[in-house]
């Protein structure tokens, strides 16, 4: 696949660079990016070759730990504020976790060949990992893309995290994945789509190429603007909120709706199970959600080592995280 092009046909991936380091999917190498094989092999071929996009299609892109579950939730509350009124006690989000309401494309292509994404109705809510380049081009030439992107050690430390408690959900073990070799393994870009920095830039470029189709936000500005960055949400996907809202409240009942504490705390995020054919636990997605938990788990010289890399590689983009 070239930075537009077709998926890598089967025989293509076997050849291509391996990294079997990280549970709990093999990783290859491919355009520049570490994508978990499984992807690689069925998910991607089937986003490129069997998915229809609609113009009226959002779909949420993020690096792995960067804020998904938050921006699923918060596009999903907003998207259907009409339907769902985000101060219902029954509302969706109070009953199923926000990634078995809003699907990941190539995942759910990867672990099913017939996802039934045509039969889902307009507009459709839809999530991926993939970095901007190995989108279709028929996605980023139809689609909206809202990417959250989030400071890499801060997502290093919760990808460390998640993926020692949930690696079990994927089939695979991470017990003996110390801090260190996740540490190691990610200063190279060794990572499930990494390298992070490259992935930002991707998707920062595009947005400042394309305002109108792709959105770049920022976990640390949602944490600090909540009510300001769901605004400019809102704007992008073209259900922005009435004077007559806001006086309402509603924004600010998304808001809370979509907090960290809110959302933890529902039952079926305390206990309940993924759906899909990757039964994550729901609480695996939800721990601190705050910006600089990375100091309890890193040296100053290996957060001087991470930043000197990150720095380096985005010299002269424009592009700072
Ligand atoms: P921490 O592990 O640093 O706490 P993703 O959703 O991309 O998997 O990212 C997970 C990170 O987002 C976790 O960070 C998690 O706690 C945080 N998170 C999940 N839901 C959130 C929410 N509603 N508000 C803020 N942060 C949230």
């Amino acid at each position: 696949m070239d930075q537009g092009g077709a998926a890598a046909p089967e025989m293509e991936v076997e050849s291509l660079p391996l990294e079997t380091r990280c549970p709990p999917f093999p990783l290859r190498q491919y355009n520049g990016f570490w994508i978990p094989e499984i992807t690689l092999r069925r998910g991607v071929p089937a986003f490129h070759s069997r998915f229809t996009p609609r113009p009226s299609d959002i779909i949420l892109a993020s690096f792995p730990k960067s804020g998904t579950t938050w921006l699923k939730a918060l596009a999903f509350a907003t998207l259907n504020r009409a339907a769902h009124p985000p101060t219902s006690e029954d509302h969706p989000l109070c009953r199923t976790n926000p990634h078995d309401i809003v699907r990941f494309v190539e995942i759910d292509f990867a672990f099913s060949q017939s996802a039934d994404l045509e039969a889902l109705p307009s507009p459709r809510l839809l999530a991926t990992h993939l970095p901007y380049s190995l989108l279709p081009e028929r996605v980023r030439e139809t689609c909206r893309v809202a990417c959250v992107s989030r400071e890499p050690k801060d997502a290093l430390v919760s990808w460390w995290k998640f993926i020692k408690k949930a690696a079990p959900a994927f089939g695979g073990d991470a017990a003996a994945f110390t801090f260190q070799e996740a540490f190691d393994l990610s200063c190279d870009g060794r990572c499930p789509y990494g390298p992070q920095w490259r992935y930002a830039v991707e998707y920062w470029e595009a947005s400042v190429r394309r305002p109108d189709k792709v959105l770049f936000l920022r976990y640390e500005e949602m944490l600090r603007e909540p009510r300001g960055e769901l605004k400019r949400l809102a704007e992008f996907m073209g259900c922005e909120f009435s004077v007559e809202e806001e006086e309402r409240g509603v924004a600010d009942a998304v808001v809370e709706l979509c907090s960290l504490d809110r959302l933890k705390n529902m039952e079926v995020n305390r206990n309940g199970r993924g759906k899909g054919k990757l039964p994550v636990n729901n609480a695996n997605f939800f721990r601190k959600g705050v910006a600089g938990d990375w100091s309890n788990h890193m040296s100053p010289e290996m957060a001087q080592r991470l930043d000197k890399i990150v720095e380096d590689a985005l010299q002269g983009s424009g592009f700072s995280f």
